[in-house]
């Protein structure tokens, strides 16, 4: 069938999808379409991340957006390009955008989705020549097409995504998404402009031995934390944490391995956010037989209060987020 075919190597994006949607007869390709107007601004934003350091769109904005951050010159170009190619593209209704105040209503009277985005993940990473990322959801709206857009369409839990992804602007550029049929990832060929099936259903090994977390506050950590801390050290686990979550996360699915952003004294909620960061890389955890919770409850189940709200992370090998999830119950 089209389907094996689909996992020789050589296969494009485009290809893929379309073997894809064969699967969905039902399917009409509007989220086909979806993925590939996706795919072409992440290779618009591949071009400017490359060259950033060149065409002086390094460095500060000189804007600090809603989470209190100070904007780089390519947290907006990214989120320009991407916003702008959903525009275009016709399928989607709204999105929310880590870089946008508030919700973007696209006034498309026949677009059936809902796309939360984070244009440029890592960006502190960006004038220092570090892999970044962008990290996107993709949801239905749930209120009639075509009717004004409401607060059910954005606020829906992860669990009700029907697409997630991120692409890595590392060494090579990558592409990896779920539509809740297992994980994919594609490798971008610059020269031919095209992103190539490069590893076919991807798993996360059950458990691992590397941690990921910013120990630079573990003062301020829960005693359970600290604990679960000093057991990866008594195991002499590898530290490796990038300041990156797409780079992070994606190591740690081909290398098995755990990332936290906890909750803090300081910070109850953790840093990073539900709708554009957590719920989407939860998804291809899970789809890839890894787990995500904030140290309690499943990132999926988490039902949206607010545009940017936060929450604590642990996500990676099943094995280890549910050990953490132990030793901080053990001591809470
Ligand atoms: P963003 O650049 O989109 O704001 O996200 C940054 C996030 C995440 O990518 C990274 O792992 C984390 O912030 C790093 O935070 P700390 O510098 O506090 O460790
Ligand atoms: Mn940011
Ligand atoms: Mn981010
Ligand atoms: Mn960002």
């Amino acid at each position: 069938s089209t389907s094996n075919l689909a996992y020789s190597v050589g296969v494009t994006l485009d290809r893929f999808i379309k073997m894809k949607q064969d699967d969905f007869p039902f399917a009409s390709g509007e989220l086909s379409q979806l993925l590939r107007d996706i795919a072409l601004a992440s290779k618009i934003v591949n071009r400017e991340t490359n060259r950033a350091g060149l065409s002086n769109i390094g460095g500060a904005f000189g804007n600090t957006n809603i989470q209190g951050e100070e904007q780089q010159k390519l947290d907006v170009i990214a989120n320009i390009r991407f916003t702008r190619a959903l525009t275009k593209g016709g399928e989607v209704c709204a999105v929310v955008s880590e870089e946008d105040d508030e919700v973007i209503d696209l006034q498309n009277k026949s677009g059936k989705y809902v796309v939360a985005i984070d244009p440029l993940d890592g960006s502190s990473n960006i004038d220092v020549n570090i892999s970044i990322g962008t990290i996107f959801s993709i949801y239905r709206r749930v209120t009639p097409i075509g009717s004004p857009i409401q607060a059910e369409d954005i606020m829906q839990p992860g669990s009700q995504q029907v697409a997630a992804g991120y692409v890595l602007y590392g060494s090579s550029t990558m592409m990896v998404y779920t539509t809740g049929n297992g994980v994919n990832g594609f490798t971008y060929e610059p020269s031919l402009g095209e992103f190539f099936l490069s590893h076919p259903n991807m798993s996360a090994p059950d458990n691992g031995k590397i941690y990921s977390i910013n120990e630079g506050t573990s003062n301020l950590f829960e005693p359970g934390l600290n604990k679960y801390i000093e057991t990866c050290k008594q195991r002499e686990y590898s530290a490796r944490y990038i300041g990156s979550l797409v780079a992070d996360f994606h190591r740690n699915l081909l290398k098995g391995g755990i990332y936290i952003y906890p909750a803090t004294s300081k910070a109850p909620n953790g840093k990073l956010r539900l709708l554009y960061e957590a719920n989407a890389l939860s998804f291809i955890a899970e789809q890839s037989g890894g787990k995500a919770s904030d140290g309690a409850q499943r990132i999926l189940d988490i039902l949206p209060q607010s545009l940017h709200q936060r929450t604590p992370l642990y996500i990676g090998s099943k094995k280890m987020v549910e050990e953490v999830e132990e030793v901080l119950r053990n001591y809470r």
